[in-house]
């Protein structure tokens, strides 16, 4: 069936262009410190490591890095439990580790965003200390959230909030005489006690930590859990449980409150008195596109991600309403819009995308690569998308490290963390080399075992492999330097047949065919790049199942 491919005059309204800044379309990796290389043997990613891989992100063509969190922790969150803002964990290397890669990666024209964590310190950040160590209502406390407990005797938690993680999110604290004292809130794991951003000192020091990194000479920060800094005053029962799976869909007492924003406002001029692009971008999750686009004000942060993309499922009349509601949505207040697939939070899009067939997966997952390199604005891929890795579902117990695995039944085995699943699977160490120790991590083993079938997925087996993922995501990357009409800018959509979209960019079309049959279409121009290979009869061309290409027109 031969379907018309013509303009509809239903399109985005163009975004203003001028003075744009460089993360406005700007590509950016996430690093996976942990599971990105290993460079000392100890089985665990750190700093050199990275900074010696850096020339991969290089050669891949992206324009920044996104390291989590390398600060001194006890890592009972993957290092989101920061006990030192200003140090490095040994676990990771030393400052001048850090300084190093910063600089490496300057030298190869990449930028580095780091990751700072305001909503929570570790339990075993000195403040916490002192907090336990002070009185109820002394002045050590007021930087975190200490209350007395309900009930009678104060066995019942201030309020009925749940942690993010499964179970209650405020913990009991014991005085130094061995009774039971106040309780503390914790979003997260009981080891993240939340910081009080009413407490001026809280401001203070974040304004201080936020400088001690850019004057190292980072280009900006990923803010963890941005949404999460204030809470409903208070504190207010929410009055039903399994609250996290309201997260994102429903304005809560502890996340997304209006106070947010001025908080935001102060670090937007802070990072504007510095030289440079320096850049904030907001892990929120806000209920619908309109709020999420108000952390993206032009005097707020510089990007947001977008979930609502990353949650939508394989369905092209889906894709395209989530595309344009966040298009219009960061277009209204003059943001470019994100694009993610993946991050070490959730399941890879690779499986999320398989319903049940890997092969499947990975055609969705190439398909999907083409058609978030194609949208206006900026993508973030995460670690081993380019190799094209899968979830790892077959973790054993006794290697788990997430806190959610652990906190959500005393099993773990019920899958209701609240998120999209547990999240060890989507961190497993990435194969570099064919063979060798962990596939060339590190020479040390690896802290997660990898399948012995990612010796096919490593970046050697896929280099110089023009159908490898990888030599996808290269061809793909260096088209999107190369041609004016991507990146930042407009987009329209033409009309194509039910399951398959298509979007115009300046000089440009992409074609995305969801559905498990091929589909044929008149040739929209010249194949400039394809995730699986198109044939082609008298004036028409045949779209493979879960498939994506672009043309230059
Ligand atoms: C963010 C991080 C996640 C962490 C949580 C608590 O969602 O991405 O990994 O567990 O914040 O800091």
């Amino acid at each position: 069936m031969t379907q018309e491919l013509t303009t509809s005059l239903a399109t985005e309204p163009a975004r203003s262009s001028e003075s744009p800044g460089w993360w406005r379309d700007a590509v950016i990796y996430q690093v996976y410190v942990r599971s990105f290389a290993d460079s000392d043997g100890d089985g665990i990613g750190d700093l050199r490591g990275a900074r010696e891989r850096l020339p991969h992100l290089a050669g891949l063509g992206v324009d920044a890095v996104w390291l989590t969190p390398f600060y001194a922790s006890p890592q009972a969150d993957g290092g989101y439990d920061v006990a030192d803002y200003r140090a490095v964990d040994p676990l990771f290397g030393s400052l001048g580790d850090a300084d190093d890669l910063v600089r490496t990666a300057h030298e190869l024209g990449l930028k580095v965003i780091v990751d700072v964590v305001p909503n929570h310190s570790s339990d075993q950040h000195p403040w916490f200390r002192e907090a336990l160590a002070d009185r109820p209502g002394g002045a050590a406390r007021a930087r975190y959230h200490f209350r007395p407990g309900r009930g009678v005797h104060g066995e019942l938690p201030p309020n009925d909030w749940e942690s993010v993680f499964g179970g209650p999110a405020w913990t009991r604290t014991t005085d130094p005489d061995g009774t039971p004292g106040e309780w503390y809130l914790h979003l997260f794991a009981p080891q993240q006690p939340d910081l009080d951003w009413d407490s001026p000192e809280v401001r203070a020091e974040f304004d201080s930590v936020l400088r001690f990194w850019l004057d190292l000479g980072v280009d900006g920060f990923r803010i963890d859990v941005a949404h999460g800094m204030v809470k409903a005053a208070g504190l207010p029962d929410i009055g039903h449980t399994e609250q996290a799976k309201l997260i994102g869909s429903q304005v809560l007492p502890f996340f997304d409150q209006d106070g947010v924003h001025e908080i935001h406002r102060s670090w937007r001029r802070l990072l504007d008195s510095y030289p440079g692009d320096r850049i904030g971008v907001a892990e929120a999750w806000a209920p619908t596109a309109e709020r999420l686009a108000l952390y993206v004000r032009p005097d707020e942060l510089h990007q947001a991600f977008n979930f609502q993309f990353l949650k939508c499922p394989w369905d092209a009349a889906a894709m395209r309403q989530v595309i344009d509601e966040s298009l219009a949505a960061t277009g209204s207040v003059g943001a470019p819009t994100t694009w993610v697939l993946s991050n070490h939070d959730v399941v890879r899009h690779l499986t999320r995308y398989a319903d049940g067939s890997p092969e499947r997966g990975l055609a969705r997952a190439r398909a999907a690569a083409l058609l978030t390199l194609a949208l206006p604005g900026s993508s973030y891929l995460y670690q081993g998308e380019e190799l094209g890795l899968p979830e790892v579902t077959d973790l054993p117990d006794e290697l788990r490290q997430d806190p959610a695995f652990f906190r959500t039944s005393p099993d773990g085995q019920d899958g209701q963390s609240g998120q999209d699943g547990f999240r060890d699977g989507c961190r497993v160490p990435l194969p570099w080399t064919r063979s060798g120790e962990s596939h060339g991590f590190g020479p040390g083993g690896s802290w997660l075992p990898q399948p012995d079938t990612w010796s096919g997925l490593s970046v050697e087996a896929q280099t110089g492999d023009p159908d490898s993922t990888l030599e996808l995501y290269r061809g793909a990357l260096a088209l999107r330097r190369e041609l004016p009409g991507l990146g930042d800018g407009e987009m329209s959509w033409l009309q194509a047949p039910a399951g398959v979209l298509a979007l115009s960019r300046p000089g440009f079309v992409c074609t995305l065919n969801t559905l498990g049959e091929e589909v044929e279409l008149p040739v929209p121009g010249r194949a400039l790049l394809s995730s699986a290979p198109l044939t082609y009869k008298a004036g028409t061309v045949c779209i493979p199942p879960d498939s994506c290409a672009w043309w230059a027109i």
